[in-house]
C-alpha cells in the first residue's frame, strides 16, 4: 500500500531542550504528573498518560482523557473506551497489544451543575501537550500510530487537518513511522440516528482493519 507522508512532524527530538528526556513509562508517568507546560493540571485531578507495553506496535493517540479517565488515571476507560474496545475486537486487534494515549494528557472541562463537561482543547493546549507525546513515541517506538479524530491528527501532523480527506489511508510521519487517520470514537455517540451510527461504526472498523493488516499482517 502506498504511503503518503503527511508530515512537518517534529520527529520524537525533544521540543524543550531544557527539559529532561524521560527514559521509561514509569518516570513518565511521574514527570507528566508534574507538568505545569499550561493551565490544565489546575482542574483535572491528575495527568492521564498513556497506557500499554513499552514495545507495542501500534500506539491509539486520542484527544484528552474524559471525565472516567480522569478520576481513573487511566485512558479510554468511559463510554468513548467502550466504543473503541468493541471496535478493536472486531477488527482483530487486541488492544492489550497496543499503547493507548492521548494529544493532551489533562481533562479539559467546564462545569455545569454537578457534571463536567468536556471542552476541546486549543491549539496551545494541544501543542503544549505535544511534548509529552513526543516522549511516549520514543519510548515506545510504535511502527504505527493511528490518530483517532482531528486533535490527535493534529498533534501528531503539526497542522489542522481534514479527516474525511486523510481518513483509512496509509500515511507517514517524517521519521517513517506510519500514521493511519481515522475517526475519533465519541463521534458514534454523538450520533442520533441508528443508521448512521451503524454505518460510521462500519467505517471505523475498516480503518481499524487496515491498521491490524499493516502491522500484523492479517487479512482485513
Ligand atoms: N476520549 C479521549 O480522547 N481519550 C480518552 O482517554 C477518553 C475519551
Amino acid at each position: 500500500m502506498a504511503k503518503r507522508a503527511v508530515a512537518s512532524d517534529s520527529a520524537v527530538a525533544p521540543v524543550d531542550d531544557k527539559a529532561p528526556v524521560v527514559r521509561s513509562l514509569s518516570a513518565l508517568r511521574t514527570a507528566e504528573n508534574g507538568c505545569r507546560r499550561c493551565p490544565l493540571y489546575r482542574n483535572a485531578t491528575q495527568a492521564v498518560p498513556g497506557e500499554g507495553p513499552r514495545r507495542a506496535k501500534v500506539m491509539l493517540v486520542g484527544e484528552q482523557p474524559g471525565d472516567k479517565e480522569d478520576l481513573a488515571g487511566k485512558p479510554f476507560v468511559g463510554p468513548a473506551g467502550r466504543v473503541l474496545d468493541q471496535a478493536l475486537a472486531d477488527a482483530g486487534i487486541p488492544r492489550s497489544e497496543t499503547f493507548v494515549t492521548n494529544a493532551v494528557k489533562h481533562f479539559k472541562f467546564e462545569p455545569r451543575g454537578k457534571r463536567r463537561l468536556h471542552k476541546k482543547p486549543n491549539a496551545y493546549e494541544i501543542e503544549r501537550c505535544h511534548w509529552w507525546l513526543e516522549q511516549e513515541r520514543a519510548i515506545v517506538q510504535p511502527e504505527l500510530i493511528v490518530a483517532l479524530g482531528a486533535t490527535a491528527a493534529r498533534s501528531l501532523i503539526g497542522r489542522v487537518v481534514t479527516i474525511t480527506k486523510l481518513r483509512g489511508e496509509a500515511l507517514s510521519l517524517e521519521t517513517g513511522t506510519r500514521l493511519l487517520v481515522t475517526i475519533h470514537p465519541s463521534a458514534l455517540l454523538r450520533m442520533q440516528e441508528e443508521a448512521e451510527k451503524r454505518a460510521a461504526y462500519a467505517a471505523f472498523v475498516r480503518d481499524l482493519k487496515i491498521a491490524a493488516k499493516l502491522v500484523f499482517k492479517r487479512a482485513a
